[in-house]
């Protein structure tokens, strides 16, 4: 770490600052290691070792290898990159802002200000779409799955599910202009996918595809307002708009995702949405009452918390929309065709 010495112009040198006097790689990710545990930062270990990997643009597996064998150093430019890099993740700009990517399923998305970065237990609700689409392909006769993805945000799902099970036609909804923004940026590195990303109201679009489609997939807004979350990654970075649910208890959009799912999906369509743990009971009670679903359940994320409802359309006629449907924030507008 550096020296004791004061800089020429008086003032003390920061003394959790990365060590820039020097090219020894393990002493360098070892102080801004120890620079983000004094910041409350959760993996500071992993968290240097991924800036450093950025900034020297190798996988991080290279750069573990490297701390072992000394065949990376830092030149001064990297030095003073890095150094920027820990002091934005000590004051707790998220990860992925500072690297722009975020890693989902075997996916790399561009990610950045404006856009929720997406998690680790979404992987698993974006699992249970797979395999319901690939259920789709494998029935006799085979099929093309036709699944949504609502409220796309990076277009983490949507793009896990067109790249995972080929041919299958997918489309994403997205109201954030910025959002959407981040969604199409991911959409162009993907050229082959069957994807058409929507910009739009998740619970009034895509009206054309009304009982058609065998998966509705979504990860919306559901925190309640007076819930603000604890991490400042999360308070300060993720859009509101991508937080909170509205209503008292956080459910006002996921109760319009509920509702658009009712006239999106098939009979015998499978519908999987996330929530937040405490939310099971509550979002259960969403798809009873109307007979519109069948088989609900609420299913767990790989650490055993209860995260996401899946249900099957029942041939229950969808209500008729009602006088009150929210508006269409924003026109339509089709980025690519399948
Ligand atoms: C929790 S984020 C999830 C993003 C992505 N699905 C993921 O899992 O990483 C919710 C997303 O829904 C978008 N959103 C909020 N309200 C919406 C609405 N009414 N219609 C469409 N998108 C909406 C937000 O802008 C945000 O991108």
């Amino acid at each position: 770490m550096a020296d004791d010495a004061s800089q020429p112009d008086g003032r003390r040198p920061d003394p959790q600052a990365v060590d820039l006097s020097t090219a020894d790689l393990p002493a360098v990710v070892r102080g801004a290691a120890r620079r983000l545990a004094d910041a409350g930062v959760a993996s500071p270990r992993v968290d240097a070792e991924l800036l450093a990997a950025h900034v020297l643009a190798v996988a991080v597996g290279s750069l573990r290898s490297a701390l072992l064998t000394g065949s990376l150093v830092l030149d001064d430019a990297q030095r003073h990159r890095l150094d920027d890099l820990v002091a934005r993740r000590a004051r707790r700009e998220p990860l992925q802002h500072l690297t722009g990517t975020a890693a989902f399923r075997h996916l790399e998305l561009a990610v950045g200000p404006g856009v929720f970065v997406p998690r680790p237990e979404t992987e698993v609700v974006a699992q249970v779409a797979i395999d319901a689409a690939r259920a789709v392909q494998e029935r006799a006769g085979g099929g093309v799955p036709r699944v949504v993805d609502l409220c796309t945000g990076s277009g983490a799902i949507a793009l896990s599910v067109a790249t995972e099970v080929p041919g299958a036609l997918t489309w994403a909804v997205e109201l954030d202009e910025a959002a959407h923004g981040w969604a199409s940026r991911n959409l162009r590195a993907h050229p082959g996918a069957r994807l058409t990303l929507v910009r739009g109201d998740a619970r009034t679009a895509l009206r054309e595809l009304d009982g058609t489609l065998d998966v509705v997939v979504s990860n919306p807004p559901y925190v309640p307002g007076d819930a603000v979350p604890v991490d400042p990654e999360v308070a300060r970075h993720d859009p509101p708009v991508a937080l909170y649910g509205l209503g008292e208890d956080g459910l006002e959009v996921p109760r319009g995702i509920v509702a658009a799912a009712v006239r999106l999906l098939r009979p015998g369509g499978v519908f999987v949405m996330e929530h937040a743990e405490v939310q099971g009971a509550a979002v259960r009670d969403l798809l009873t009452g109307d007979g519109c679903w069948e088989d609900v359940r609420t299913r767990s994320d790989l650490t055993g918390r209860e995260r996401m409802v899946v249900a099957a359309r029942s041939a229950t006629p969808a209500p008729s929309a009602p006088a009150s449907a929210p508006p269409t924030v924003v026109p339509l507008v089709k980025d690519s065709a399948p």
